[in-house]
């Protein structure tokens, strides 16, 4: 088993194991007289929920389960959910458990972050995406109609608990989005996890040190800057134009597939401007040997009227991630006008 310790402003530990699912008997932390509130999806819990209950049988569980999708990341959806909470007089002892992808992290985050001013959660994460970022590093959030995640807390789980082997159940199309993640991981940081990712991978092989790669990166960077005032925001690689794309498909195209969009535009609008030291190609066949898109059919106009409300916005300008080379990229302040130009470039 691979142990990740972090340490922000509260201290927890990332277990990664093949079958970990399996064993949560004996990791669960143990508190007398705890319920655990245990929130997934139709999807996961169809796959996977009959099988955690009866494993965690002698554990006091309660399910709540949403419909998958980013549409469920609503305050409307919140609100049932809180109420519910409530109802099953779930109090300050007791432990959310996220169990799911990328959109059930992000919720059941915030809301262990503002029920009774917060109660303790811990992430099951059974997506590639959600266990290589999102379930990493506290970061929570709901969407409202005018923008993805714009409300949203720092709150640092009790635990992340990563089984590779959930993978294996993904569709093609989410798995895919999870390794645009892992890819911006080797554009920002590390030039070897690149080139073992431009191989190619597959949801049956054995991804437990991707994953542990990917973390280990992560828990530096939000150990560095837990609050994103400075190097977190380098994670928001291809990310200004990734979530304008998501809105504008109405979430058609998942979060990490857009990235990789975002990451291929970027790359191509940096090496027109002549900062982009490697070659091109390198990260175009990297996310097409992975089944990731690298262009987009929306047009910058289209784009930018979402790009201007995004909440990286920090006055008039935008903080936004520039590639060097694999392995180094740099932030730089933009203003809308300056992005728009750059950003057209990388269309072309
Ligand atoms: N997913 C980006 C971050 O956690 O900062």
């Amino acid at each position: 088993m691979q142990k990740i310790k972090v340490s922000t402003s509260s201290e927890y530990e990332i277990l990664i194991e093949k079958g970990i699912r399996l064993k949560l008997r004996e990791i669960l932390p143990k508190r007398e007289d705890c319920k655990y509130i245990v929130l997934t999806d139709e999807n996961v819990d169809k796959l996977y929920g009959r099988k955690l209950f009866e494993s965690l049988s002698k554990y006091n569980l309660i399910k709540y389960v949403l419909k998958p999708g980013e549409n469920s990341k609503s305050f409307e959806e919140l609100q049932k959910f809180l109420e519910f909470m409530a109802q099953k007089d779930i109090n300050a002892n007791d432990v959310l458990i996220a169990f799911g992808g990328g959109v059930i992290g992000d919720f059941g985050g915030f809301a262990a972050g503002v029920y009774r001013r917060g109660i303790d959660y811990i992430q099951l994460p059974t997506t590639l995406l959600s266990q290589v970022d999102s379930s990493v590093g506290g970061k929570t959030a709901v969407n409202l109609n005018e923008g993805k995640n714009l409300v949203g807390l720092f709150k640092q789980p009790i635990a992340v608990y990563c089984d590779p082997e959930y993978f294996k159940t993904l569709e093609d199309r989410d798995f895919s989005s999870g390794v645009g993640e892992a890819i911006k991981y080797g554009v920002l940081f590390d030039k070897n996890l690149f080139e073992e990712l431009s191989r190619g991978i597959d949801k049956n092989q054995d991804l437990s040190n991707i994953v542990k790669r990917c973390v280990e990166l992560k828990r530096d960077v939000v150990e560095a800057d837990e609050y994103d005032n400075g190097k977190r925001q380098l994670l928001n690689l291809g990310h200004t134009i990734a979530h304008a794309i998501e809105i504008k498909s109405e979430y058609e195209i998942t979060h990490g597939r857009a990235v990789a969009i975002g990451m291929a535009i970027m790359a191509r609008a940096c090496n027109k401007i002549g900062i982009f030291k490697g070659d091109i190609s390198d990260i175009e066949n990297c996310l097409e040997k992975n089944n990731l898109p690298t262009k987009t059919k929306f047009n910058i106009d289209e784009l930018f009227e979402l790009i201007e409300r995004d909440k990286k916005r920090r006055g008039s300008y935008i903080n936004e991630i520039l590639i060097e080379d694999i392995g180094s990229c740099n932030l730089k302040k933009f203003s809308f006008g300056e992005l728009k130009e750059l950003i057209k470039k990388g269309m072309k």
